[in-house]
C-alpha cells in the first residue's frame, strides 16, 4: 500500500485542522472480502466474509450549534445537516451516506451533538468491498462518540443497514456492516444472516487474502441488485405454494428445490438455485476452514463463481478473465468474484510464498487481455471499527 495506515490518523487530524481548527478524534472502519456466501444475506442466508486493511476513517470534533458540517478528502466541497431537520431527503450524494445514519441514530433515540466531520477513504469506491458500509459504520462511531453515547456493535450494525435501506434507497442485506463492525484480526467470521448467530474462524497464516481489481464498474449493478432480490422473493412466494414453511430461501433445501423445480419459470429457477446451493457451499467452507482442508476450501470457491456467473447472473467478462487468469497459477487454492458483482474485485486464496509470482503474471496477463492495469495487492485479514490511534 502507498498509504501506511499508521501515518493516516495524523495525517487526518493535521487535514482536519487545516479544515476545522479544531482537534480531531479519529474513528476507522474496514472494508471487506466476502471468501464466499454472495447474494446470501437478504436472503436469511450464511456469508463467510473478512475485513480487510483499506478502511475509511471519520475525524471528528464537537460543534455548539445542531448541524453537521461534513468534508471529505475524496470529494470536493461540504455537506452541510441540521440534526433538527423534521423532513430529511437524500439528495443522491454521497453525503447521504452519512445523512442516513446521522437521521437513523436520531431515530433510533440517540441525541446527537453538532459536529465538524471529515471522512476519508482508501476502499476503492465501486470495487465490491464494501466502501459505502465502511463510510457508514466510521461515521456512527464518530457521531456517536462525539456525542458521549456507546453502542452495542451488532445494533451499530443493524443501524448503519438501516441507513443504506430506508434513506439511501439500496436494499442491500447486512454482510457489509456486520463484518466492518464484528471482524476480528486474521479471522473470516460466519454469520447466520437471520438470527445473527456468528462465529469467527482463524486464517491459516501461510495462506493470503489476495484482491485483484478488474478496473471496471458497471454502471446498472443499482437496478440489477434490486431485480435480484425481486427475483428471489418471486421465487419464495412460488414455492411457498407448495412448501408453506418457507420465509426465505435460507428455509429450501437443494432437495425441495431440485423437487419443485417445474414450479418455478426458468430465470428464477436459477436464481433461487444459486442461493439454495451457495447457502450449502458457506456451511461447507466454514467445515473445511475450521478442518485446514484449504482444497475443499477453494473447490467452494470455485463453484460459487460458476454459480454466480451462470445461475445468478451477476458476473462479467473481465471478472471471469481475472478468474481464469488467477486459477492457472501455482499455488493457488481458489478465486472467485467477491461482492455484488458487475465488475469490482475477485479473491483468491493463494499460498503466501507464491503471492509474489501470482501478482506479476495475473497482472500482466489481465494487462495484455483488457489493456487495463489490475490493482492487485495482498490483504490482511483486519480488525473491525474502532477508535485509531
Ligand atoms: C453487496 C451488499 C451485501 C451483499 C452483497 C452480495 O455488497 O451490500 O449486502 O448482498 O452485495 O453478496
Amino acid at each position: 500500500m502507498t498509504d501506511p495506515v499508521s501515518n493516516t490518523p495524523r495525517e487526518i487530524r493535521e487535514t482536519f485542522r487545516e479544515f476545522f481548527g479544531a482537534h480531531a478524534r479519529v474513528f476507522r472502519a474496514p472494508g471487506r472480502v466476502n471468501l464466499i456466501g454472495e447474494h446470501t444475506d437478504y436472503n436469511d442466508g450464511f456469508v463467510l466474509p473478512a475485513a480487510i486493511d483499506r478502511c475509511v476513517w471519520a475525524a471528528v470534533s464537537p460543534r455548539r450549534d445542531s448541524r453537521l458540517i461534513v468534508r471529505s478528502t475524496n470529494f470536493p466541497g461540504a455537506v452541510e445537516i441540521d440534526l433538527e431537520e423534521t423532513n430529511p431527503r437524500a439528495a443522491h450524494h454521497w453525503g447521504d451516506y452519512i445523512y442516513g445514519v446521522a437521521v437513523m441514530l436520531t431515530r433510533a433515540g440517540h441525541r446527537l451533538r453538532g459536529a465538524n466531520l471529515l471522512i476519508r477513504g482508501d476502499v476503492p469506491i465501486g470495487a465490491g468491498l464494501s466502501s459505502s458500509a465502511a463510510v457508514e459504520v466510521a461515521t456512527a462511531l464518530a457521531l456517536l462518540e462525539n456525542s458521549g453515547l456507546t453502542l452495542d456493535c451488532v445494533e451499530l450494525a443493524k443501524l448503519c443497514r438501516r441507513a443504506e435501506n430506508e434513506f439511501v434507497g439500496a436494499r442491500v442485506g447486512i454482510m457489509d456492516q456486520f463484518i466492518s463492525c464484528l471482524a476480528q484480526g486474521g479471522h473470516a467470521l460466519c454469520l447466520d444472516c437471520r438470527s445473527l448467530e456468528h462465529r469467527w474462524l482463524q486464517l491459516p497464516r501461510d495462506v493470503s487474502l489476495v484482491i485483484c481489481n478488474t478496473m471496471v464498474t458497471h454502471q446498472l449493478a443499482g437496478n440489477e441488485y434490486n431485480t435480484r432480490r425481486t427475483e428471489c422473493e418471486e421465487g419464495v412466494r412460488l414455492l411457498s405454494r407448495s412448501l408453506p414453511d418457507i420465509r426465505a430461501l435460507r428455509d429450501v433445501s437443494p432437495e425441495q428445490l431440485q423437487h419443485h423445480a417445474p414450479e418455478l419459470p426458468p430465470t428464477i429457477l436459477k436464481r433461487c438455485r444459486h442461493v439454495v446451493l451457495e447457502n450449502a457451499r458457506v456451511c461447507d467452507a466454514a467445515v473445511a476452514l475450521e478442518r485446514g482442508d484449504l482444497a475443499g476450501f477453494g473447490c467452494l470457491m470455485r463453484e460459487s463463481h460458476q454459480s454466480l456467473r451462470d445461475d445468478y447472473e451477476v458476473s462479467c467478462a473481465e471478472l471471469d478473465l481475472m478468474v481464469a487468469l488467477a486459477e492457472e497459477q501455482e499455488g493457488v487454492y481458489g478465486t472467485r468474484m467477491t461482492g455484488g458483482g458487475f465488475g469490482g474485485c475477485t479473491i483468491s486464496l493463494v499460498k503466501s510464498n507464491a503471492v509474489v509470482t501470482f501478482q506479476r503474471a495475473v497482472s500482466a496477463a489481465y494487462l495484455a487481455k483488457t489493456g487495463l492495469k489490475p490493482q492487485i495487492w495482498v490483504s490482511s485479514a483486519a480488525a473491525g471499527a474502532g477508535e485509531a490511534g
